[in-house]
């Protein structure tokens, strides 16, 4: 488990670390896994990584398909494709924006509907500049889709997983897989004072460092809600991509910078077909060892060090508390006290 790996946490900062997560081998997944009967939602997925874990989950025998997107029509363009390749599987197109709470309740309440529900793969993210806050959220973008309302819907996913997870024999436990991203590894936030707040102040923003602070957060938060819920209801893990080409992930940096990254992805970058089988990986093939731990190159990575640390024990506390005030309105704190896990029991 990423908790028990304090030692090698500091390599993982590393350009070292960085270079051999890049040149990790693939781990092909299990021959024998099959998803025959299951259902899948998988956030973000008219494009990039979202869409070709929808490929690789509908290959291994996925029944039905949930394509949460932001835009119906370019979800129906992708869907169509998918469609037309698995013609046995129900591919359905919901929308959801991560940048409206109300939009997330909404696409929570709809699968309730559903008749069981076996994998959530929350993959949207975005990192963009210049800085921007969210109208209805007083929240800086990045921040409130690729945190918060991540977040926000782990949490309502959770329940709905747990209740319809199980039905039809499986034998696995439903999944709820958080897409995170090593960046984590390269940032902090500040020590003292409000840990949300500070990702709201302008001042010193610069997409990359907002980027990987948000999926910091994002550690810090999944880390503590896997010890609140117990595996065998749901498992929750993170799943890194590592540096991919082939999506459209840096379509907000300005033109100047993308001769500068497309040569970094020629030589670093992995084919968004190899990337997404870590998400396969996360959801088919890692059982209760990676309950709360992050996954990186098909295996369990460390946390970044701050998290071992006392300092990052109290801002993982700061921040817990924070959450849940900020996103109680849906009624949070019961949906996990309801969930028990170790440290509940
Ligand atoms: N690419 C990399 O090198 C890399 C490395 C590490 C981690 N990751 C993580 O992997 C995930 C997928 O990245 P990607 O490379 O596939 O990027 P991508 O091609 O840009 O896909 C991002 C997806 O997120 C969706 N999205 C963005 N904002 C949204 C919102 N407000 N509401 C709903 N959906 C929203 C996008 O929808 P639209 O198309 O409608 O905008 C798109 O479907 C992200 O979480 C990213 O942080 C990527």
């Amino acid at each position: 488990m990423s908790s028990e790996l304090e030692s090698k946490a500091s390599f993982e900062a590393t350009v070292c670390g960085f270079l051999c997560r890049q040149f990790t081998r693939p781990k092909p997944i299990p021959a024998t896994t099959k998803l025959t009967n299951q259902v899948a939602i998988v956030t973000g997925s008219n494009v990039g990584l979202g869409l070709e874990a929808c490929r690789q989950l509908l290959k291994l025998g996925l029944s039905r398909l949930i394509m949460a997107v932001r835009s119906q029509t370019r979800g129906e363009v992708a869907a169509q494709d998918l469609r037309k390749a698995f013609p046995a599987a129900i591919i359905s197109v919901w929308t959801v924006d991560f940048e409206s709470y109300e939009s997330i309740c909404a696409f929570a309440d709809r699968c309730k509907t559903l008749p069981r529900l076996d994998i959530a793969i929350l993959n949207a993210g975005i990192m963009k500049s210049p800085f921007t806050i969210v109208p209805s959220t007083k929240h800086e973008t990045m921040c409130q889709v690729n945190y918060l309302s991540t977040v926000l819907l782990g949490l309502l996913l959770l329940p709905i997983l747990k209740q319809k997870g199980r039905t039809g024999g499986n034998s696995r436990p439903p999944v709820l897989t958080f897409v995170g991203s090593d960046r984590a590894y390269e940032v902090t936030v500040e020590k003292k004072g409000p840990v949300i707040q500070q990702l709201d102040r302008p001042e010193h923003f610069t997409q990359f460092e907002w980027y990987g602070k948000t999926k910091l957060l994002l550690i810090l938060f999944v880390s503590t809600l896997a010890e609140l819920v117990d595996p065998d209801d749901v498992l929750v893990n993170m799943a890194n991509p590592g540096m991919t080409k082939g999506t459209d992930f840096f379509r907000g940096i300005p033109s100047i910078f993308m001769p500068i990254i497309r040569f970094g992805q020629f030589l670093l970058a992995r084919p968004v077909a190899v990337a997404a089988s870590i998400y396969v990986d996360a959801v088919t093939a890692r059982g209760n060892e990676s309950h709360g731990s992050f996954l990186s190159d098909w295996t369990i990575k460390p946390y970044p060090s701050l998290c071992y640390t006392q300092e990052g024990y109290h801002i993982r506390e700061r921040l817990w508390e924070e959450t849940l005030a900020e996103l109680n309105f849906a009624g949070v704190s019961k949906i996990i006290r309801k969930v028990p896990g170790d440290r509940q029991r």
